[in-house]
């Protein structure tokens, strides 16, 4: 596919993620279903159904060659990265959408024969859109990202962490996440994994692990992070792989092994 291409994409993309936090924005104001999914903690909504089925009748219609991979599951059954393929999450932070209206991004990665191509951060309520273009940069509501500082060490990062290091069979040594937690200069918890990935890229946290995420929550901001320097892996350090549930360290190159060397499983 050539760049030029790639730029239409992208374009349509934005626009349709405009669009749908329009929408969001609009839904708010009336009353919506809330359902479970796994367990009580595991929130759904219309609203996220809806934008999902948005998003996926625009790019059926425009891109019938596309596949979708969704995490409302209304796309396409994705067997494989082959072709175009949106990987969408289409409210990230469905927690803080329903108990604080805030802090929820729209997340859309588009991945070409494998490989991340466009990343698309939605923060609505905030107004603010971190889109990266591979090889092109990344950028906040137009605005160039700097590439983030390769040697801040440990001592002075600002890292991402939610409680899934603490679920019981995860297994994890949790003397080392007191040690990392101890040595850092501070931990943040913001609900949203693709939010978590654009601060990075923003600069303004210099890392994030967490035990359990899935596509949806990583494509845009792996796309994004990697037009300024970051580095995504699993917790051990190998390879993501987008088309399963993958444990997720994001940071700077210096940090990234020693964070890796806290993350021990008993
Ligand atoms: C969740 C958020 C949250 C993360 C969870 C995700 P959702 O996504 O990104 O920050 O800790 O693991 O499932 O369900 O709100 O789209
Ligand atoms: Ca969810
Ligand atoms: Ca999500
Ligand atoms: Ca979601």
């Amino acid at each position: 596919m050539s760049q030029e291409t790639i730029h239409q994409l992208r374009e349509k993309a934005k626009q349709w993620t405009i669009e749908a936090g329009q929408l969001i924005k609009k839904s708010m104001h009336k009353p919506f279903e809330v359902d479970t999914k796994l367990d009580r903690k595991d929130l759904v909504t219309e609203v996220d159904r809806k934008t999902e089925q948005f998003f996926i009748d625009k790019i059926h219609e425009t891109y019938p060659d596309h596949k979708v991979l969704g995490e409302e599951g209304m796309g396409d059954e994705v067997q494989s990265l082959d072709g175009t393929v949106w990987i969408i999450d289409p409210i990230d932070g469905t927690m803080n959408f329903i108990h604080q209206e805030r802090f929820f991004a729209i997340s859309i990665g588009i991945y070409i024969d494998g490989v991340g191509e466009i990343g698309i951060i939605y923060d609505v309520m905030a107004d603010d859109l971190y889109e990266g273009t591979l090889g092109e940069g990344a950028y906040k509501n137009g605005q160039r990202l700097k590439p983030i500082d390769p040697n801040k060490a440990l001592e002075d990062a600002l890292i991402g962490l939610n409680n899934s290091w603490s679920i019981p069979n995860r297994k994890l040594n949790e003397e080392k996440i007191h040690d990392l937690v101890r040595k850092v200069r501070g931990t943040r918890s913001y609900g949203s994994a693709a939010l978590e990935f654009a601060y990075i890229a923003e600069g303004i946290i210099d890392a994030y692990i967490t035990m359990r995420l899935a596509p949806w929550d990583i494509a845009a901001g792996m796309v994004i992070v990697g037009e300024v320097g970051g580095i995504t892996t699993r917790v051990d350090g190998t390879e993501i792989n987008m088309l399963t549930g993958n444990t997720v360290i994001c940071s700077n190159q210096a940090i990234h092994e020693e964070l890796i060397s806290f993350i021990e499983t008993k």
